[in-house]
């Protein structure tokens, strides 16, 4: 029964309206295509997308207006030149541009105009977003490199001087490249972005990246210095993965244009070309996926600043572009994110010091040292220690087939300058570790500050917190963070360490934990890029992306390259953003119907199945037809979205087909047990909506039955952990969901913390000999979980993005206070209580402009379902039928 506010009796209703009568309704947080005013875009019909602030209850927004110009003055008076969307009854919070074309390199002023509850208007502050290149023929520079070949160790340095002779209005500069870069104005870095541009299939396209440099340019004399690292585009070391044998493989090479722009109008563009020069430099190796090697004694001061005597420099060559497309880079960038002091250091010898920060994370050391010149520096880094303190790297070099000696694995080498204090910290390489092993071949002295990590990772803003009065649990969403975190570098990977690969199960595994934590949109934007540039006519998808063509067997089946429809649905979801759908529909398609075309009777095998599994092995052939379901399902809502009728009706009854097919041959109707009734068997069909309605309970009992059989312990790979605790939690069994969640034995996702984890593992067996990472996001469903399955936080399918939240809390006995937020596209979500004997504090905030229907479950009191407007509420309710 749904009833309304003011009929709501049952509890004792508080609703704590906490803005003022009259406070202004504000629109703020105004974005372009996810990102706070980018710099350097290319899409011709970009997102504008805003928050509306208002603390009264009912906010919303009831009309709005789209103001956009070039001429920031007369937007923030209301005239925009290219973009008047005029008054609008429209209530969401994004809207794709619609005025005039967009021109290149040009600065667009934005607000928006909203019109509250009560018709109040106000006015957004002016936001703006900036054109790139838009089009490739837009590029001046050629595309440089040096004379060296792909096995040629030292990085390449470049540099070009220039001068200005009128005064500068403003600068931008426009970088692509194959391989990583540094760029450099008069000595300074410019931004401070790590591992740039991200990586991509180099030979189908490239980003490029744009910054604003008006305060590095100076009057008179200037110059340009670019370094180039081999990122994967010059794969050196050599792995299982064979980027070594990469079809784009090339030595690094990059275009650039500095466009300025002069007071008086006049504009003159800097560009790549044969005036360039090159050297090397004290990078004397650099592989992302080992280590980097550097030379202190090669430093060269001024090689980035105007004045330096380059006659001993080279000549450049021109390189064909890496690839037709040269796309922006628009998601945000890798960074240094956090320091992370070390939290000991020991003394092993005189040369040799074993670091510990305490944590288990992705990115570099920084070292500061000084001794005598030539001495060599070794800085290895792990994640596990021997008995007797020294680095164990056996549980991540496996894969590693390179040359230990010369080219050793997660190891930099610093060679000194005996000048002065050297400082090291690798600028294109990055480490899965907490420990550092300092070895030197001459006696050192150092302490504690002499090396320091950092956390790096693409820096997506966090947009989820979960608080409770365990500990445990605490942890669990912590370190499932730190394993996000470590594992998004441009794109999601399986593990910093031994792989570094965009392993596409793991991918979708986690992605509703991503986005319940972070807002990472951009991130699985310019992924799923990737995906549609891997995938072959035939619509097959190989099971890590981007791959240099390992990938393609009998394993990237669906339980792996999902990716391709789960991923722009659960955005869909989480933003109401429906444009990477849109982007990906013909590629869901083809990838539906490839399966389609070779599956028989509606079932497949094509998969890898319940990956990493406690001990029960489930059946791979019920687990990929799931899956099969899953993605058909998801485009015929696609298509329904998109008003492709016929497409809408084909891919609806397929979907039934195929669910019929899975049903007729694993369900046994009588005992409700799917295949030979596993953890993962019972609960996969149930998480993803294929068991018929009238058996669910059956199988839920079944599967509870199960899970407390095994002392409430796992026994699931990756296709059960991800499904697990929504089966038992959406189908009555919260309490026993909730002790698998917070099970603290073996085998449990409670069971790494206690055994000291920062991170989630790759195993569920701390002692097996394989499979063993100290971090992988594989397993990362329980860090979302929590917002789910107590939280009880759900975007709805009918309003995406939040417009309307659904809400599904459980109050759980033994947990005293539990509490949950996330930052949706319409603002902060809260859903929290805390547990008084026989009653309940349940506290909720809805974020204005939005709405959220409640479930309440049926072991509290009173009625089950209320809508909720926008504003705080706090409810007293009481355990008992
Ligand atoms: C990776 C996994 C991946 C798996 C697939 C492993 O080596 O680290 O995370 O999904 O291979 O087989």
């Amino acid at each position: 029964m749904k009833i309304s506010l003011l009929a709501f009796v049952g509890f004792l209703f508080v609703n704590l309206a906490y803005g003022q009568t009259g406070e202004l309704c504000k629109a703020e947080h105004l974005c372009c295509d996810h990102l706070p005013a980018p710099v350097g875009i290319d899409n011709p019909r970009p997102r504008l997308s805003w928050m509306l602030h208002d603390t009264r209850n009912g906010a919303k927004q009831t009309s709005c207006q789209i103001i956009v110009g070039t001429d920031s003055i007369a937007v923030t008076e209301g005239k925009g030149n290219v973009w008047d969307s005029g008054n609008r009854s429209y209530t969401g919070m994004m809207v794709t541009y619609a005025g005039q074309a967009l021109k290149p390199f040009t600065r667009y002023f934005w607000k928006v105009n909203v019109w509250d509850k009560d018709r109040v208007r106000s006015s957004s502050p002016v936001s703006s977003f900036e054109t790139g290149m838009m089009d490739v023929k837009n590029w001046q520079g050629a595309w440089i490199s040096d004379r060296n070949d792909i096995n040629y160790k030292p990085a390449p340095y470049f540099r070009k001087e220039f001068k200005t002779t009128k005064k500068i209005q403003s600068a931008r500069a426009y970088i692509a490249v194959g391989g990583l870069y540094e760029l450099y104005i008069n000595g300074d870095k410019i931004g401070n972005h790590r591992l740039d541009p991200m990586y991509t299939r180099f030979d189908r396209r490239n980003l490029y990246v744009t910054y604003d440099v008006t305060s590095q340019l100076q009057n008179g004399h200037n110059a340009i210095g670019v370094l180039l690292g081999n990122g994967w585009y010059n794969h050196q070391s050599i792995g299982v993965w064979d980027f070594h044998n990469a079809p784009w493989r090339n030595r690094p090479a990059f275009c650039l244009d500095l466009k300025i722009t002069y007071m008086d109008g006049s504009m003159e563009t800097i560009a790549t070309g044969l005036d360039w020069k090159t050297s090397s430099g004290p990078v004397i190796f650099n592989s992302i996926y080992t280590a980097e090697h550097y030379d202190a004694r090669l430093e060269d001061d001024g090689w980035n600043k105007p004045s330096f005597d380059d006659s001993k420099w080279g000549r450049v060559i021109y390189r064909s572009a890496p690839s037709n497309v040269v796309s922006a880079q628009q998601l945000h960038p890798i960074r240094n994110v956090e320091t992370i002091p070390a939290k000991t250091v020991k003394k092993m010898d005189d040369s040799t010091y074993l670091f510990d920060f305490g944590r288990n994370i992705a990115g570099v050391t920084k070292i500061n040292v000084s001794g005598d010149e030539g001495t060599i520096v070794k800085i290895k880094h792990g994640e596990r220690l021997y008995d007797n303190g020294y680095i164990d790297m056996t549980n991540i070099d496996v894969y590693y087939r390179g040359d230990r000696d010369a080219d050793p694995f997660q190891t930099d080498l610093l060679i000194l300058s005996g000048k002065k204090e050297d400082e090291f910290m690798a600028k294109f390489n990055y480490k899965g570790f907490r420990y550092a092993e300092v070895i030197s071949n001459k006696p050192l002295n150092l302490d504690i500050n002499s090396l320091t990590a950092y956390f790096m990772h693409s820096d997506v803003p966090a947009v989820g917190e979960i608080k409770t009065s365990n500990p445990l649990i605490d942890k669990l969403w912590w370190a499932t963070n730190n394993a996000y975190l470590s594992n998004l570098m441009g794109y999601p990977t399986d593990c910093p360490q031994r792989e570094k690969n965009g392993w596409t199960g793991d991918g979708h595994f986690a992605i509703e934990t991503a986005l319940y934590n972070f807002d990472a949109i951009t991130v699985y934007e310019k992924w799923l890029a990737d995906h549609r540039d891997e995938q072959q006519p035939n619509g097959v998808l190989p099971d890590i992306v981007p791959t240099g063509g390992w990938g393609y067997g009998t394993d990237n089946g669906l339980d792996w390259t999902s990716t391709i429809a789960i991923i722009p649905w659960e955005i869909y979801m989480f933003y109401g953003d429906s444009k990477l759908l849109a982007d990906c529909y013909e590629n869901i398609k083809r990838y539906v119907d490839y399966v389609d075309r070779t599956s028989s009777g509606h079932l497949t095998t094509w998969g890898r199945g319940d990956w990493v599994p406690v001990k029960s092995r489930s059946d791979k052939e019920l687990t990929s037809s799931v899956y099969f379901y899953v993605d058909t399902k998801i485009l015929a809502r696609a298509a329904k979205l998109f008003g492709k009728q016929d497409d809408y009706i084909y891919y609806s009854d397929l979907s039934e087909k195929i669910k019929n097919a899975i049903n007729a041959k694993f369900l046994d109707r009588t005992t409700g047990i799917y295949a030979g009734g596993t953890q993962t068997e019972l609960s996969v069909p149930l998480q993803w909506g294929v068991v018929p309605d009238d058996l669910v309970q059956k199988v839920a009992d079944n599967l509870a039955r199960k899970v407390e059989e095994a002392g409430f312990h796992l026994d699931v790979g990756v296709l059960g952990a991800k499904a697990l605790l929504n089966a038992l939690g959406r189908n009555g069994h919260i309490e026993a969901a909730y002790k698998v969640a917070v099970q603290d034995t073996y085998p449990s996702w409670g069971w790494w913390i206690v055994n000291g984890a920062t991170t989630l593992l790759e195993n569920w067996d701390l002692q097996a000999e394989r499979d063993i990472s100290d971090n992988h996001m594989m397993f990362g469903e329980i860090g979302g979980w929590f917002f789910k399955g107590l939280g009880g936080i759900y975007p709805d399918p009918d309003q995406p993005g939040f417009k309307n939240i659904i809400l599904r809390p459980n109050f759980i006995r033994g947990l005293k206070q539990f509490e949950a937020k996330h930052r949706s596209p319409y603002g902060m979500i809260v859903s929290g209580w805390e547990i008084k004997g026989k009653n309940v504090v349940y506290n909720i905030v809805i974020p204005a402009n939005s709405t959220a229907t409640l479930y309440l479950p049926d072991y509290v009191k009173g009625d089950k379902v209320i809508q909720l407007e926008s504003g705080k509420h706090s409810l007293k309710l009481q355990f008992g039928k």
